[in-house]
Order: C-alpha cells, then structure tokens, then sequence
C-alpha cells in the first residue's frame, strides 16, 4: 500500500487542477441559500426595496467607471428596475432589460415612461433560460445579478452577448452584512460565493479582466434609533428572539458611530473586460 502525505498530496495539485465551477456550485449549496425564486424579487420591487441604488450612489459608481464608445446597443441581465440600462438609454440606439422578475421589468416600464425613454426593450427572461433570441449587443452588464446557481454558465452566456465589453459587478467577501452582527446574533453563516470565483472562472476562459470596487453604506446605515435599526436587522433576520434583540442592542449602544454607519460597508468588484475578435 502507498502511503500519501499531505505535502505529497499538496505537491501534486496546482491551481490548473481545480474546477472552480464545481467549488462555485458546492460554495452556493453550502451557504444553505438557493438563488432567489422569481417571485421573492417580485415581492421585494413591490414593497419598494429597490430605491437604494441612486442614493447610496451605487449607480453613479457603475455608471461612471463604464466607455461606451463605439457602442449603440446594451443588454442588462438582472436588470431589475434598469438601475444600469435606463440612465445610458439617451446615449445609445437601444437597451434590453432583461430579468426574470416581470414585477422587476414593469418598474422599469413605468420608470421608462416617467423618463419619455422609448428606445428600452424589457426581456422577461432567467439566466439560465434559453437565450438563443436574445439580442447580442455591443456592452452587456450584469450588475449584482451573477448569484446564480452556476456561474460559469452565466458568465459564457454574459460574454458570448456582448461584441465591444462586459461590465458586472460581484458581491466582495460574500455578505451583504457586517457579518460581525450575525456573530453577535449567534447566527453567522457560510456567505455567498465572492467575486474571487468570478476571475478564476475568467482566467481559464483567457479572459483576464480588470477590477475596481465600488464601496456603498452599509444597509443598515442612517438609522437614528434602535428601534429603526432593529427593524431593519429584521429584513435578514425577521425571527429575532428576545435574546438576540438584546445582544444587538448592546452592539449598537457600545459605538454609536459605528451603530449610525451600519457596521462595515459594503462592497463591490466591479470587473470588466473587452471582447477580443
Ligand atoms: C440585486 S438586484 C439588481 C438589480 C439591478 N441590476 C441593480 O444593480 O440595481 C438582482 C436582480 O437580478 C434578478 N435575477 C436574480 N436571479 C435571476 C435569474 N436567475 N435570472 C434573471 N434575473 C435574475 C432579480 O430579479 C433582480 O432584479
């Protein structure tokens, strides 16, 4: 019998082996939270949160790290309520929405029309979807809308649609909350895949991207109690006992500053790339 040892192990692996497709998928199972059903954005866009983007200045962040020239068309996957695609619709031919939360595509309607915008095209469309229709155009973007159940997939089909560039951006560290407050609440948890999987998943494909971070406010900043706080601890956590609502008063009254700020920022990798003919 031959015996391996850990360094023998270790020698005979290098980064070519991994399949970082596999590990993204096995990350998104561990993190015990399946990609959203349809219906749960419908649900959000209806209770009216989705209004953040334009005042964390998320928005402007991707707008202005974005070069159209050369570029007439855009499709936006994910697109939600057309944070991305609406406000470019003056300076290209045609944008396509594409999302597959029709509540989603008919904010971005009523957006739309509020704005006199008649050049923007909704798709009522999932990533993983049949896309052979879907318009290929000169930039496609993908703006916090790649936690998909495979990632790989979604980024050969984001690519495959755009002939000048791509634009997405990936949750960094995989939380979309100081996790220091779920370990106060005793409920920390394996996040989401972070964008490091992303630019792995590019490189094989010989796709080497740059990236950025665009850094917003937690969104949990701006209360001014804590019973504003709590409430918005509770869009996570609607279950909160007693207990818990204890320890995270305690948090929030030890430091008051951090308290207002919500914890730590968040942020994002905003990674780009050129298509190469
Ligand atoms: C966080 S929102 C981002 C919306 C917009 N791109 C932005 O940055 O404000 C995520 C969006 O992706 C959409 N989405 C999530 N999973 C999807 C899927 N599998 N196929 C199509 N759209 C999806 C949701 O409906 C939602 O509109």
């Amino acid at each position: 019998m031959t015996v391996t040892t850990d360094a023998q192990q270790c020698e005979a692996i290098t980064i070519e082996d991994v399949d970082f497709a596999r590990l993204y998928r096995n990350h998104m199972v561990r993190s015990g939270r399946a990609p959203k059903p349809a219906s749960e954005w419908d649900a959000r866009v209806r209770a009216g949160g989705m209004c953040r983007s334009k005042s964390s200045g998320y928005a402007a962040a991707f707008l202005s790290r974005m070069d159209l020239r050369g570029a007439r068309t855009l499709l936006d996957v994910g697109c939600g309520p057309g944070t991305i695609c609406l406000p470019l619709a003056g300076r290209l031919e045609r944008v396509y929405g594409l999302d597959y939360s029709a509540a989603m595509l008919e904010a971005l309607c009523g957006e739309a029309a509020q704005q006199g915008i008649e050049n923007a095209v909704t798709i009522h469309r999932a990533w993983e979807d049949d896309w052979s229709d879907v318009p290929v155009c000169d930039i496609a973007v993908a703006s916090r809308a790649s936690n998909v159940a495979d990632l790989d997939a979604a980024l050969d089909k984001l690519s495959a649609h755009a002939r000048l560039r791509v634009y997405m951006t990936h949750l960094v560290g995989g939380h979309f909350m100081d996790p220091a407050i779920a370990d106060v609440l005793g409920r920390r948890h394996q996040g989401f895949p972070d964008y490091i999987y992303v630019l792995n998943l590019l490189h094989r494909k010989g796709i080497h991207p740059r990236v950025d971070y665009i850094e917003i406010p937690s969104r949990l900043a701006g209360t001014d109690s804590f019973a504003a706080f709590a409430a918005r601890v509770a869009w996570t956590y609607p279950d909160l006992e007693q207990a818990e609502r204890d320890r995270l008063r305690a948090w929030y009254d030890a430091d008051p500053g951090r308290a207002a700020q919500g914890g730590a920022p968040m942020r994002w990798a905003f990674i780009h790339w050129e298509k190469t003919t």
